[in-house]
């Protein structure tokens, strides 16, 4: 089903470690990979929907990552922050295939705009 997306790989999820995090630059700008304690693969815009900041470098917990700078907490999974904060990092679609990690860049949700637009 996945005819109509384009995949581009970028790695491997062993070059991530667990509960850390790594960059990959693509046309659309800086990606963050995360990858949680389980062992499950996110992939977000490299900027805070707070002040841009770079999630990358924030701490990961459980299905969230928490920004370094003012410590926004947003959910691996959407984007999303996490209420009482409002706003959206942009998600892209992960896919991983014999521990290789493909993303889905032209299917993302770019965040400026918001999660919902
Ligand atoms: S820039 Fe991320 S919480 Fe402020």
């Amino acid at each position: 089903m996945d005819q109509m997306i384009a995949w581009t790989e970028v790695g491997s999820v062993a070059d991530i470690p667990r509960q850390g995090s790594r960059v990959v630059k693509t046309a659309f700008g800086d990606v963050a990979l995360f990858r949680t304690a389980t062992d499950e693969v996110f992939a977000l815009e490299d900027r805070c929907p707070h002040k841009g900041g770079p999630l990358s470098q924030g701490i990961v917990h459980g299905r969230r990552v928490t920004c370094p700078l003012h410590n926004w907490v947003i959910e691996l999974a959407t984007g999303e922050a996490v209420a009482p904060d409002e706003g959206c990092a942009g998600h892209v679609p992960v896919r991983i295939e014999g521990g290789v990690i493909s993303l889905a860049l032209a299917a993302r949700t770019p965040g400026r705009g918001g999660c919902h637009g």
